[in-house]
């Protein structure tokens, strides 16, 4: 099986400076080489350019910061998603902060569309990005990404590549969540998305929320894409990231998630994204993160 690297290097879609260098991180840390070790041939890595923001002008207030750079971004991005899968390569995008998601899912999940297919999606997140311009109290786009691809919010990023919505709501599942804006938690109701919150898998465990949420992505799809926010992750296990939220998921959690993940066999693509290398301890994050990735693509010990 083969795979596509695709880096992202944006740090537009949030507050904090230096999410572009997650890519390099990334690659420091030995994502290709490993996975190549692991019997995956890994083909056409590409970048997706994207402009820095010293080389904007500067926008610290509004509704949608650096709307038209990221909007572009995401149009390039998913044509490259696209493409990828047209190819047969499977998706792995390296970011970034997590606005890119708006372009790799919509070239993902448009490429199942024309064949007929729903593309499921498992979110996983501190955050539950569910912002749209007018609600955000940021402006921050990455705060925004799974209500467009539901289709809310600005119609040029819910339009790329088609109208339709990329996702359909029951087929979304948002994971590990513990920090929601009061105008976003209306709009999480009123999509009717499963979340299984932090609460959720002190409870139940993160097996049996591993479980149910595979159950929902896999029901009617054709498959699931993986959206990784390392914030999802307990700060203590990933401190390179610009918005850090106490009381996260576990590292051996994350893993169990993902390796059941792998196990169905239906996992479409994977976003790795918001690691910030400028605020992380050595590349310690960027390290966890890759063996978490090799953990969603087959890994295991014996
Ligand atoms: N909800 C906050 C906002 O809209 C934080 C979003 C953080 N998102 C992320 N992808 N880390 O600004
Ligand atoms: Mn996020
Ligand atoms: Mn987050
Ligand atoms: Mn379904």
């Amino acid at each position: 099986k083969s795979i596509q690297i695709i880096g992202v290097p944006v740090d537009l879609g949030a507050s904090r400076r230096g999410t572009d260098g997650g890519v390099s991180a990334v690659r420091i840390a030995g994502l290709g080489e490993k996975l190549t070790k692991m019997g995956y041939t890994v083909t056409d890595e590409v970048d997706v350019a994207v402009p820095s923001k010293e080389s904007r002008p500067k926008e610290t207030t509004g509704n949608m910061r650096f709307r038209s750079e990221i909007l572009q971004v995401c149009q390039d991005l998913a044509v490259v998603t696209k493409e990828a899968l047209n190819k047969g390569n499977l998706p792995l995008i390296i970011g970034g902060d997590h606005s890119l998601a708006i372009g790799s899912i919509s070239g993902i999940a448009d490429y199942f569309q024309e064949k007929g297919g729903e593309l499921g999606l498992v979110w996983f997140d501190a955050h539950a990005d569910m912002n749209i311009p007018g609600i955000s109290p940021s402006g921050n786009i990455h705060g925004m990404p799974l209500s467009h691809l539901l289709g809310y919010g600005d119609k040029e990023f819910t339009g790329i590549l088609s109208v339709n919505p990329k996702i359909k709501p029951e087929n979304v599942v948002l994971v590990g969540v513990r920090d929601i804006d009061e105008k976003e938690k209306e709009l999480i109701k009123q999509s009717g998305i499963k979340v299984y919150s932090m609460r959720d898998i002190d409870e139940l465990g993160m097996s049996r929320v591993s479980d149910e949420i595979l159950e929902i992505v896999t029901k009617g799809t054709v498959g699931f894409h993986v959206s990784f926010d390392v914030d999802g992750c307990d700060p203590e296990v990933m401190p390179g990231s610009g918005t850090l939220v106490p009381g996260g998921v576990t590292y051996r959690e994350a893993h169990l998630l993902l390796e059941k993940c792998a196990e169905t066999g239906l996992m479409t693509s994977m976003d790795l994204v918001e690691l910030n290398p400028f605020l992380d301890k050595g590349n310690i994050s960027a390290e966890r993160a890759v063996s978490l990735v090799l953990s969603a693509f087959g890994q295991s010990v014996l």
